[in-house]
């Protein structure tokens, strides 16, 4: 990466509000020790992962994603849809290649047609991703707030013969409500690309191949060596590359919110950036404040900022 020195970066906003929804069908690790030459000791020992959840045949992105924006409004009353000026939804499960999640968000939930609507594909950094558009976007002037939603149902394009990747992935959503705020909550926002990693995790589409490789199966192909490798090595220099554009030190962090793949991989990132595993992934909602945010995904790519909590 280069070592060139990078601006500050903040914007005037806030997330206001949260929600979340998970399909009903629980898939133990027992479950899958029925499908694929795998155990519950062996996950939860490589992975940390005991169960996840997976969608019913006639359920969708845009059900979940619905579902999370509904959990929203239940608790934070605030949030009126009919003010909603842009939805954006990071996916790589949409229900459709056109219309997009979002534009169906619209219709669903009946935002007005003058919100805009944008899905986003970054895979794993989707939600970061989006959140830095959102806040760009009211930074601009152009909006004065945005529904930003991730909603995947990942089980539909797992092969489930592939024991060292079928036990990583599940369905759901979550929801945030970003508005504007001239205390200026949310700082940091930064990402990064290695396009070279790319067969690392993908999924082929219209195209049939990755790089000579022909795959027409349209499931999720993962090296989990390779993406573990990256990740450790990778992450650590885009959460300083988010520090120094919020101008912080690691050590003001409080909670260290990385995308949460699995346990293993988020033990070994904190071990290299020298973090306290216990302030990882936990009780956000009750206690947080200085709140850094890190996605790390397909592509291979990485998308994160600084939060302020306050809702
Ligand atoms: N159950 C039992 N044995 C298994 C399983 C399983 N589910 N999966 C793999 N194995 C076996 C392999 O077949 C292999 O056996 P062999 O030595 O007889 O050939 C052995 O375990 C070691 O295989 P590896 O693939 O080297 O296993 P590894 O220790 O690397 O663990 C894992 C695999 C968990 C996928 C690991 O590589 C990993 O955590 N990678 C990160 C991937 C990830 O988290 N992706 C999430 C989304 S993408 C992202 O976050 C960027």
């Amino acid at each position: 990466m280069s070592s060139a020195v990078l601006p500050r970066v903040n914007a005037p906003v806030r997330v206001s509000a949260v929600g979340m929804y998970v399909p009903r069908r629980v898939i133990t690790n027992d479950d899958l020790s029925h499908v694929v030459d795998t155990s519950d000791e062996w996950i939860v020992q490589r992975t940390g992962i005991r169960e996840r959840r997976r969608v019913a045949e006639d359920e969708h992105t845009s059900d979940l994603c619905v579902h999370a924006v509904e959990d929203l409004l239940a608790t934070y009353p605030h949030v009126r849809l009919s003010e909603v000026e842009y939805i954006f939804v990071a996916t790589t499960t949409p229900d459709y290649v056109y219309p997009s999640v979002a534009a169906m968000i619209q219709d669903r939930l009946g935002i007005p047609t003058s919100a805009g609507a944008l899905d986003i594909s970054a895979a794993c950094a989707g939600f970061c991703s989006a959140l830095n558009l959102a806040a760009a976007m009211i930074a601009s002037g152009q909006i004065r707030n945005a529904m930003v939603i991730a909603g995947e149902a990942l089980t539909r394009s797992v092969d489930y013969t592939d024991r060292a990747t079928c036990v990583l992935f599940g369905d759901g959503a979550a929801a945030a409500f970003v508005e504007y705020d001239e205390r200026r909550l949310l700082s940091g926002m930064d990402s990064t690309t290695d396009g070279s990693a790319g067969p690392s995790l993908y999924r082929t589409a219209t195209r049939k191949d990755m790089r000579g490789a022909l795959d027409p199966t349209g499931l999720l192909r993962q090296d989990g060596r390779d993406v573990y490798r990256w990740v450790v090595e990778n992450v650590p220099a885009a959460v300083d590359r988010v520090l120094e554009r919020a101008q912080m030190q690691l050590a003001g962090v409080d909670w260290f919110v990385p995308h949460s793949a699995n346990m293993r991989m988020i033990e070994a990132l904190c071990k290299r950036m020298a973090f306290p595993p216990e302030r990882t992934l936990t009780s956000v909602q009750t206690y947080g404040n200085k709140v850094l945010l890190m996605g790390f995904g397909g592509g291979l790519v990485t998308a994160g900022s600084v939060l302020t909590w306050c809702c």
